[in-house]
């Protein structure tokens, strides 16, 4: 597979960074609250975010920004009941879980302001790290940009008998990651301009959990941590200080077959990893977020006191079992990803259109799709494909097959001018409409979005 990484094909202007007068001072990395139960209860509210730089009006669920993570088993039934207290619309999307379709959260299932929504689903999906956000047409980006987003955790057996951390904000660490753009009032802004949306609206300071420059305290041992790229569209490569490799053993719906080694990870919006990270001695470490050729970095200092229980091993191999794409009496589709323009972005020539089906397909059906980024001169941007209600299986990539970290779950793929990935698309029991769209959200909120049907 090509290096996904510079991503300096695209010529954008990097915004002003932050002038010295900003105080460093840091904070302890906040850890969103956990949900559990069968009854979950989401406000959705708004909120003030306090930051070195100013202070920011915010959306966020439960609280002023972002929302706490949901922590629910496989088999069990969730009762989620929505309050929408903002003076808007919105909707709340469950990504990478597979829903039933009215309960999915897309544009279709609006939830009006003062009104509330309450999906009820059984989840049945292995154990993964998935996330919520809306999903209004031409809303999306900004509401998620605001704060409104939150993890999705889901158990199984499998997962919880793992010898690998698992105790949530003590070893095991939710990371969400989200550039903004500060304004001259200090408080980051949403005003997108027209090449705001051409690239992506990236911003110049990262948080992470809704905090900037955070410090994460840890001891000696091993760490687990959760990490999703929340961003509107920044593409990040995520590394640590002094190189230190790390152990990749989930991708954005579970575990992958075979754990992989490595130092970096290159996550496009709406894309997750776990990893298991070793610090065998004191001292200082951290993570280096690069985005832009700028770097942001989430600093970690390991004290001697090393966590309680064993050393944990590192599993090498896990259950996956992959649907069998070898059939050739699969139907075959393909999803061109187009720059149109200014701002005009494009799925097989067209643009979403909320009254439009794209296609349709049988319940319990296998497919295989073949995403391409069709970019070219002026047009080489970069573009996150994401489907709801499954995950597929990358068969190849550009020709080859997938590396070894893409050979997990996924339900959202990042491609690079000139790429193309061929998926393995699985449905099952439930019917109704869906969506799939490019996941840098400018994109998507400018059309670059189809819907299908299963019947
Ligand atoms: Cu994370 Cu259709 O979205
Ligand atoms: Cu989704
Ligand atoms: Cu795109």
């Amino acid at each position: 597979m090509k290096s996904l990484f510079p991503i300096l094909l695209i010529s954008m202007i990097i915004p002003t960074l932050l002038s010295a007068e900003i105080s460093v001072e840091t904070q302890n990395l906040p850890i969103p609250p956990i949900i559990e139960g069968n009854k979950i209860e989401l406000d959705i509210q708004k909120g003030v975010l306090e930051l070195p730089f100013g202070t920011s009006e915010t959306l966020g669920f439960n609280g002023n920004y972002l929302g706490p993570t949901i922590r629910i088993s496989n088999g069990d039934n969730a009762n989620l009941i929505l309050n929408n207290n903002i003076d808007e619309n919105t909707t709340v999307h469950w990504h990478g879980l597979h829903v039933p379709a009215q309960f999915d959260g897309g544009p279709h299932q609006i939830i009006q302001s003062g009104e509330s929504w309450n999906p009820q689903f059984t989840i049945k999906q292995a154990a993964a790290t998935l996330w919520y956000h809306p999903h209004l047409m031409g809303k999306t980006a900004e509401h998620v940009y605001r704060g409104l987003a939150g993890m999705f955790i889901i158990d199984d057996e499998y997962s919880k008998a793992l010898n690998i951390p698992q105790d949530y904000g003590v070893n095991d660490i939710p990371l969400i990651l989200q550039d903004r753009r500060v304004g001259r009032d200090g408080s980051f802004e949403y005003r997108p301009s027209r090449p705001d949306i051409m690239h992506g609206y990236t911003g110049d300071v990262v948080l992470v959990n809704g905090a900037y420059n955070p410090v994460l305290e840890l001891n000696k041992g091993t760490y687990r941590f959760r990490i999703l790229n929340g961003s509107n569209s920044s593409i990040y490569r995520v590394s640590f200080s002094e190189a230190r490799r790390f152990t990749v053993i989930a991708s954005d719906g579970g575990f992958l077959p075979e754990s992989v080694e490595t130092d970096q990870l290159i996550m496009s919006p709406g894309e997750r990893y776990e990893i298991l990270v070793d610090f065998d001695s004191i001292g200082e470490s951290g993570i280096l977020l690069d985005i832009y050729g700028g770097t942001s970095y989430l600093a970690m200092s390991i004290s001697t006191s090393s966590i309680p229980g064993r050393f944990f091993q590192h599993p090498k191999y896990f259950e996956y079992d992959h649907p069998d794409y070898s059939s050739t009496e699969l139907i075959r589709r393909t999803f061109n990803m187009e720059t149109r323009g200014m701002g005009r972005f494009t799925i097989n020539g067209k643009q979403m259109d909320m009254d439009v089906i794209n296609f349709k397909l049988p319940r319990n059906s296998e497919e295989i799709w073949t995403v391409k980024n069709i970019g070219r001169g002026m047009m080489n941007i970069p573009h996150s494909f994401h489907v709801h209600d499954t995950q597929f299986t990358i068969l190849s990539f550009n020709g080859r097959s997938p590396a070894p970290l893409y050979r997990g779950p996924k339900d959202t793929i990042l491609l690079m001018p000139g790429d193309e990935a061929v998926l393995g698309v699985s449905f099952s029991d439930y019917s109704g409409i869906y969506m799939y769209h490019c996941h840098l959200l400018e994109h998507e909120d400018s059309g670059m979005m189809g819907q299908f049907l299963i019947e």
